[in-house]
């Protein structure tokens, strides 16, 4: 590990990595770059990938080397319209991230957000069986509007605000985020949503100020921040905090579809919902890679890297590391996936993790199961991929 006896060695360089095809399945990938070494530099994004489990939790341990701010990684930043405490370290971050902390733990998951999470759950899974099984998709028709309504109530938004317009901003600031190329369409796609979001918090801030409630905006604002800073962390819990768990549900029915035998134990009740949670954000993470910048000059792994390096941890490559998790390949609900690192690690590890897994691990599925135990994967219409940093299924036809 860092600070290793090893002569500092040139690191390895992936000139085969291309992100087109990692967007296809980026796993082969993980793969050979993982065959390739913990640390290897890719010049088709120009960054250090961190492949291995124990390299990526290394740095995730060490904010203090591994920034989460930098010059080159501005993408966030423009699609957001401001500086949210994702892009900023201690001391600066613990301050917004500790404001938001006590609407996100378990506790206040079970007693304050779990009746909305049963509510749109069992709301969707009506309009599901209106929609039927010769035309079902279970992202437009259920993981989207599920993640979106949850989200609107964790943010305490209007009750008008439509389920499709928040699955808009959400996938608009993801876009953003991702806009290497820089492209203008999707920088006027993000500034139409910031414009739309901001209209809202113009009316909802002046009223959570005098009336402060338990939403994740309220507490944001209750600690005093700047409101540039409660805008730019609330357009921020938009872009993950609807797209990631959306993408979990449909990622566990199309795991347990694929894996039928694993589907009838999970149905029989002989292994826990929260268990398949972990396995398949393991195996198929949201999140494949997060950027961070080198503050000083680092030896990881026997590698010099130079102050400024431009870096990328993989985690989905490392929740696929053999030396933490036999036969990672293999999707397994058996195993003991604790220890995944699809969620990060260290100061910035997700905030609404606890959410996600309850609203997809407690309610989404069980009920869903419970209402519709034929559900099953629809062969004569195709699913589809998409991504690499932020990976899922776009459309997954069902039937039952
Ligand atoms: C299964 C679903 C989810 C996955 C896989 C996921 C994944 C992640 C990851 C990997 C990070 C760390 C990023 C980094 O260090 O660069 C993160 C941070 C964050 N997530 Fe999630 N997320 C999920 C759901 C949610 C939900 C539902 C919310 C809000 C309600 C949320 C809010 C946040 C926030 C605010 C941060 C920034 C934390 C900080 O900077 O301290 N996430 N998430």
């Amino acid at each position: 590990m860092p600070g290793t006896a090893l002569a500092a060695v040139e690191v390895p360089v992936a000139d085969w990595f291309d992100p087109r095809e990692a967007m296809r399945d980026p796993y082969p990938s993980y793969e050979r770059l993982r065959e390739t070494g913990p640390v290897v530099f890719a010049p088709a994004v120009q960054r250090y990938f961190l492949t291995t489990h124990a390299a990526v939790s290394w740095a995730e341990q060490h904010p203090e080397r591994f920034s989460s701010y930098s010059e080159q990684n501005l993408t966030m930043m423009r699609a957001l319209g401001g500086r949210p405490m994702l892009r900023k370290d201690d001391p600066a971050h613990a301050a917004e991230r500790s404001a938001i902390n006590p609407t996100l733990r378990p506790r206040a998951i079970k007693e304050v957000w779990s009746p909305s999470f049963e509510k749109n759950v069992d709301r969707w899974i009506a309009r599901l069986l209106e929609i039927g099984p010769a035309h079902a998709d279970l992202n437009r028709d259920f993981a989207a509007p599920v993640a979106s309504q949850n989200l609107i109530d964790l943010l305490g938004f209007p009750s008008d605000v439509h389920v499709d317009d928040m699955r808009r901003w959400s996938t608009d600031y993801i876009a953003g985020i991702g806009n290497l190329l820089d492209d203008a369409d999707i920088w006027r796609r993000c500034d139409r949503s910031q414009a739309e979001v901001n209209t809202i918090l113009d009316s909802l801030l002046p009223v959570l100020r005098r009336t402060p409630d338990g939403s994740i905006t309220s507490h944001l604002l209750q600690v005093g921040l700047p409101e540039e800073t409660v805008r730019a962390n609330v357009h921020l819990t938009i872009s993950g905090g609807m797209n990631e768990p959306q993408h979990m549900i449909t990622n566990i029915v199309w795991a347990l579809s694929t894996h039928p035998d694993q589907r009838a134990e999970v149905l029989a009740g002989e292994v826990a919902w929260g268990d398949v949670f972990e396995e398949t954000v393991r195996w198929q993470s949201p999140i494949g890679m997060i950027p961070r910048e080198l503050v000083d000059d680092t030896e990881l792994e026997g590698f010099s890297l130079p102050a400024g390096a431009n870096m990328g941890l993989l985690l989905a490559s490392a929740n696929r590391d053999e030396a933490v998790f036999p036969h990672a390949a293999h999707y397994d609900v058996r195993r003991r996936a604790r220890g995944h690192l699809g969620f990060g690690a260290g100061v910035h590890m997700c905030a609404g993790r606890w959410a996600a897994k309850t609203a997809v691990g407690e309610y989404a599925l069980p009920r869903l199961y419970e209402r519709i135990p034929g559900l099953e994967l629809a062969t004569d219409r195709d699913t589809r991929w998409d991504g690499w940093v932020f990976r899922g299924i776009t459309a997954l036809p069902v039937t039952w």
